[in-house]
């Protein structure tokens, strides 16, 4: 059977309320297993499935997700479109604490982490095309539907995915402000690299949680976790209506 779409919830995003008739699978995969149970269910008519990131319970730091296993599993209930939802740190000035943005653009400062299906001893050597990382076609729906929806999303942005999981120094954020990087993540990549391998339609919801280390009107803020939650929570206010009308069509 075929899932519509299938939705990664980040930091902050463990469930899905709105799915009806819910379905609970636990698919192993060739690269081990997802972060946990998949739900899969009824959302606006479509079937939506739905992992969480870090583990129903948040238990897994980004780094040692398994990014892999999960789209291996998504993918093999039957999901051929992910939309991510992605906790930030916003940069730039357009990117500040509880906007929702669809960026366009990423780059990858991660290291250490299984980055490639390519992997294994005689596996294919795969050199997938990822000049534009998000799905262009799924982040115009993304973007159509949000406005429909009258939901504000910035449109477009680099996503700078770091290695946490602790956060960044001020240099670091200087620097990557530098290279062209509107917000900063640490679950971005890997993931839209397999998703490109695996021949998925992929895009991003960036939700910004905080100023990244420097980038706000106080450079010395210190970002809490209790912040970062709030924000988060504040800005999925408009999330449920913005996937029930991409859903609708
Ligand atoms: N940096 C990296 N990842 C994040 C941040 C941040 O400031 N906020 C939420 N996720």
């Amino acid at each position: 059977m075929t899932i519509d779409l299938a939705v990664i919830g980040g930091t902050g995003v463990y469930a899905l309320g709105e799915l009806a008739d819910v379905e609970t699978v636990q698919p192993q995969t060739a690269y081990g297993a997802p972060s946990g149970p998949i739900r899969i269910g009824r959302f606006a008519g479509k079937r939506v499935a739905f992992l969480a990131r870090h583990g129903e319970g948040h238990s897994l730091p980004p780094h040692k997700i398994n990014y892999r296993a999960n789209l291996a599993a998504l993918k093999a209930v039957g999901a051929a479109r992910v939309l991510a939802l992605n906790t930030v740190g916003g940069i730039t000035k357009a990117y500040g604490p509880r906007v929702l943005a669809c960026p366009d653009q990423l780059i990858d400062y991660t290291w250490g982490r299984v980055s490639t299906l390519c992997e294994e001893p005689g596996s294919d050597v795969l050199h997938v095309d990822f000049g534009d990382p998000y799905t262009p076609s799924l982040r115009r729906e993304v973007l159509a539907a949000a406005q429909r929806a009258g939901v504000t999303l910035v449109d477009g942005g680099c996503y700078g995915a770091t290695q946490g999981p602790r956060l960044e120094t001020k240099a670091e954020i200087a620097r990557m402000r530098r290279d062209g990087c509107d917000l900063v993540g640490m679950t971005g990549m890997p993931e839209a690299g397999l998703a490109r391998e695996l021949g998925l339609d992929y895009a991003c919801l960036a939700i910004v949680a905080n100023w990244a280390a420097g980038a706000g009107p106080d450079v010395d803020e210190v970002i809490t976790l209790q912040d970062v939650l709030d924000n988060v929570a504040a800005a999925m206010d408009g999330v449920p209506k913005l996937l029930q009308t991409l859903l609708e069509g």
